[in-house]
């Protein structure tokens, strides 16, 4: 089998928004799953991406990556990468939440959001200095990387630890060179993701955080959701590109209609 690339996806906002662009986007991969390793890199943690897996046309992935970065799972044997976790050091989410405890801009995300390496919140419009700021609070307690996303979700992770990170170990694991690695994103959580050199793909419905990192690495799609997805894969894979599928016109067109 040759399993020479991988395909990373965030799924709310990127795969997930258009069910008919989706559709288009499962026919494509079924014919294509032996070449191509599919994986989906989500804020929402295995369990949650697995039940979206169920209910949607979303195709079975061959690994998942969840939590922002802070798990990575293989749904054929419900296995985890749990070497690594022997990355995370100094992280104490514990002491973090004590500090940020009577911080009135920051409301804790519900539990079910939470876990011993994710400590998520609410957070609406902070200010890069107030991120500043809240990240050598907390760097005094913890190793701690702040990831925020929509100029709502603030998440606090180990350091090492981010959609960016998990996706090239993930691609150690199975041996593959960054050139070798497609990733497409919409939101902050994902901009990790695009800076370590891999071929990337934003979708036209992209956050403001993600739509000023063109680059030579990173297309920047006209089409949305998995419309978005097609198209970017039509670019980083020119010799055996996928249709786009004929309901989708432009950014114009697909924006408008939101
Ligand atoms: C997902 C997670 C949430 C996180 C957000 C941004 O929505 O469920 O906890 O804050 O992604 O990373
Ligand atoms: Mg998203």
């Amino acid at each position: 089998m040759d399993t020479s690339m991988a395909l990373v996806c965030d799924v709310d906002g990127t795969l997930l928004g258009d069910d008919a662009a989706l559709g288009h986007f499962a026919e494509w991969y079924l014919q294509r799953e032996r070449e191509i390793r599919l994986v989906y890199n989500s804020g929402r943690f295995i369990d949650s991406v697995m039940e979206s897996v169920a209910t949607t046309l979303l195709p079975t992935p061959d690994a998942i990556i969840g939590g922002v970065g802070t798990e990575i799972g293989f749904p054929a044997t419900g296995n985890r990468l749990t070497t690594w976790w022997e990355r995370f050091h100094e992280w104490n989410p514990d002491a973090i939440a004590e500090m940020l405890k009577d911080d009135p801009r920051l409301q804790p995300q519900p539990e079910e959001f939470q876990s011993n390496y994710k400590r998520s919140y609410y957070a609406h419009n902070l200010t890069p200095s107030e991120l500043d700021e809240l990240h050598r609070r907390v760097s005094t307690v913890s190793s701690a990387s702040l990831v925020y996303s929509s100029q709502r979700d603030l998440d606090f992770l180990p350091s090492q630890a981010n959609k960016g990170t998990a996706t090239a170990f993930l691609g150690c694991h199975w041996g593959l060179s960054y050139d070798r690695i497609i990733v497409a994103g919409d939101s902050g959580n994902d901009k990790a993701m695009f800076e370590l050199g891999f071929l990337g793909i934003v979708v036209a419905n992209a956050q403001p955080e993600l739509q000023q990192l063109a680059d030579r690495r990173i297309y920047l799609s006209p089409y949305s959701y998995a419309s978005g997805v097609l198209d970017g894969l039509r670019q980083w894979l020119p010799d055996d590109p996928p249709p786009l599928p004929s309901h989708v016109s432009s950014t114009l067109a697909s924006k408008s209609a939101e």
